[in-house]
């Protein structure tokens, strides 16, 4: 409790504040702790030179490499790849339309009772079942001494693996052209150090590392990298489309991958999963938003995140394996708030994103006296930052949404070769999907391809708002009952799909 050493007046005086501590953490009451009185040292002199120092006991060593014991495989691609070229495509596509089996069973799944052996509870903290062997309790799935297998093992498995690998290969490209677009003053410019671009290349470096175990997981048909179409055209931009295309990344991955038939691949999915979620907050960071404004992060079925990542792939090489999925129209948030301003309220309508694509990122280049790009006033300013705290938020439950929506029959995708599609009737809901969540607010609608809603303030548990984040809105027919383990099962009943930025 009390220093032991040389007691000076403004120690004592210290020690006594210690002793009876300013609250710094409301209703965390009585807080002690042995460095609770010690003074800090004062900053002594530092370092100016940062030459050879010590040397430290060592054997000369490598990576085994070539066709050495133990040697690391190659990767499928380098760190920069080919696909240089970008933009829009204007040709004719050679074929068109999601990939279909021969047979379709059924237009929906129908809704069950629980599984009939869904019963487990333990009531006293005891083992039930005679345990496999000594400190392993009986059960779980892939416990039973048999080799795993990293491959897909359904088409549910190889359509989910394929997707995940053009997303992939969309960021591994996307990542690099930043950096080779962008010069090093421009980067400066928003905010953001050498170190950080040295970042971001790390960061795309990993995606090779990803595309070449997604491929591995495939197998011969597994797709190259494509051709892209971006939207930006500053840093700002870039880094706020890079939170937005991650967000969906991550999110369509959680969607699936405890429903994979291989477990072998979900394991290690998750293992490059919880990398992207890192990259995720890493752009957030440098976008000034808060980087982690949820409990959960949310997941979406595999037809939404392809939906909100198609519009961005411009062509593909010629017998590139096409996916399964749905392509859902797009949903337009007219006042979506752009995270460039220190009042959000003041975005108008439709003008502040770059495009009408729905992960398009908010117009950067509004007035100086409207942005908190280069405000260094704490709980307004927006620059690249570890945390930043807005005093006046992006968007908050109440705030009326203002909503458009295009009508299906529309190509997208690589080569313009997919076509939106619903299956839903007319909309009525708008749903909402972040965190654990799903909730719906009725849509008034005010025109054929338009209407509004109202943000809604449902919470996970209490104190932890659902809308926080960027997340996902959809325009549906009907408000069902859905969670996250069979959210997929909204599909048949979704008009229309968009990105909302929440926060
Ligand atoms: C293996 O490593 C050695 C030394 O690092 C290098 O000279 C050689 O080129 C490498 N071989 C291959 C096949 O990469
Ligand atoms: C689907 O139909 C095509 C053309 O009739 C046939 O070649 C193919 O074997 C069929 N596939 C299955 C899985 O039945
Ligand atoms: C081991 O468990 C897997 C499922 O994880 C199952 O498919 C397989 O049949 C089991 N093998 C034996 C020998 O019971
Ligand atoms: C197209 O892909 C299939 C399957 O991967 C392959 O067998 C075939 O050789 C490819 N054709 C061309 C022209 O690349
Ligand atoms: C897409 O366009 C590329 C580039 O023009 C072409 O090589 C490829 O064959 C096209 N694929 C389809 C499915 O049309
Ligand atoms: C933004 O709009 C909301 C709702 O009208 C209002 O409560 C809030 O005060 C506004 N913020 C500012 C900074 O004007
Ligand atoms: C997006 O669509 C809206 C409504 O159709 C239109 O007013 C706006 O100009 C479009 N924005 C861009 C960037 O094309
Ligand atoms: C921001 O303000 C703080 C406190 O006034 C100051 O220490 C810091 O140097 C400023 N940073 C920039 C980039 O101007
Ligand atoms: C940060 O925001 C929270 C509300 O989200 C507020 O309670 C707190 O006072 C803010 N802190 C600072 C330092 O701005
Ligand atoms: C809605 O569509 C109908 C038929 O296409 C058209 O006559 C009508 O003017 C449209 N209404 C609005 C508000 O756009
Ligand atoms: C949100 O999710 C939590 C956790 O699954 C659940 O307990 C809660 O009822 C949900 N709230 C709403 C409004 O759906
Ligand atoms: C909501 O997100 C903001 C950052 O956008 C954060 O400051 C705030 O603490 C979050 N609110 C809650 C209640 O989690």
């Amino acid at each position: 409790m009390y220093s032991k050493t040389i007691i000076t007046t403004s120690a004592l005086l210290a020690g006594l504040a210690a002793a009876v501590p300013a609250p710094q953490v409301p209703g965390y009451t009585g807080p002690n702790a042995p460095y609770g009185t010690t003074s800090p040292t004062p900053l002594g002199t530092l370092a100016t030179s940062f030459g050879l120092d010590s040397a430290v006991s060592a054997v000369p060593t490598a990576p085994p490499n070539g066709t050495a014991s133990g040697a690391a495989p190659p990767r499928r691609s380098s760190d920069v790849t080919g696909a240089t070229s970008h933009g829009p495509y204007s040709g004719v596509p050679t074929t068109t339309g999601a990939v279909k089996a021969n047979q379709t069973l059924m237009q929906t799944i129908p809704a069950l009772p629980p599984n009939p052996t869904a019963t487990y509870y333990n009531t006293n903290g005891q083992l039930t079942h005679a345990q496999p062997i000594p400190y392993t309790p009986y059960g779980g799935l892939g416990t039973n001494g048999s080799e795993p297998r990293y491959m897909v093992e359904s088409d549910f498995d190889y359509e989910s693996i394929t997707l995940g690998l053009y997303q992939e290969w969309i960021e591994l490209d996307c990542f690099n052209n930043g950096l080779a677009t962008f010069s090093e003053q421009d980067f400066i410019d928003a905010g953001l150090t050498a170190e950080d671009r040295a970042l971001i290349a790390f960061m795309a470096v990993q995606e090779t590392g990803h595309a070449t175990l997604l491929t591995n997981m495939l197998g011969e048909t597994a797709p190259p990298q494509c051709t892209y179409n971006y939207p930006y055209s500053t840093v700002r931009e870039f880094v706020d489309f890079n939170q937005i295309l991650t967000r969906f990344g991550e999110s369509g991955v959680w969607g699936f991958i405890n429903h994979l038939d291989s477990r072998e691949v979900g394991q290690l999915l998750a293992q490059s999963i919880a990398t992207e979620a890192r990259q995720q907050m890493a752009f957030r960071q440098m976008s000034g938003l808060f980087p982690m404004p949820v409990w959960f992060e949310t997941g979406i079925p595999q037809s939404w995140a392809w939906t909100f990542l198609a519009p961005y792939i411009s062509s593909c090489p010629q017998n590139t394996t096409r996916l399964a999925w749905q392509n859902f129209p797009a949903l337009h948030v007219a006042n979506q708030a752009n995270i460039n301003r220190f009042s959000p309220n003041d975005t108008a309508d439709y003008v502040e994103r770059v495009g009408n694509r729905t992960s398009d990122p908010a117009v950067s280049t509004i007035p100086d006296d409207q942005s908190c790009i280069h405000l260094n006033v704490s709980g307004v300013g927006c620059g690249p930052a570890i945390s930043r705290n807005r005093s006046e938020p992006l968007s908050f439950p109440g705030k009326q949404i203002r909503l458009s929506w295009d009508a299906p029959g529309q190509a997208v995708g690589p080569n313009n070769s997919y076509i939106t599609a619903t299956s839903a009737g007319a909309p009525q809901f708008v749903a909402w999907v972040s965190q654990l969540n799903l909730t719906y607010t009725p849509l008034t609608v005010t025109g054929n391809n338009s209407g509004y809603t109202y943000q809604p303030a449902s919470e996970v548990y209490k104190g932890d708002p659902a809308s926080n984040d960027t997340m996902f809105i959809a325009l549906t027919d009907s408000d069902l009952f859905f969670t996250p383990f069979n959210l997929s099962m909204i599909n048949p009943h979704v008009a229309a799909l968009g990105i909302f930025q929440a926060g």
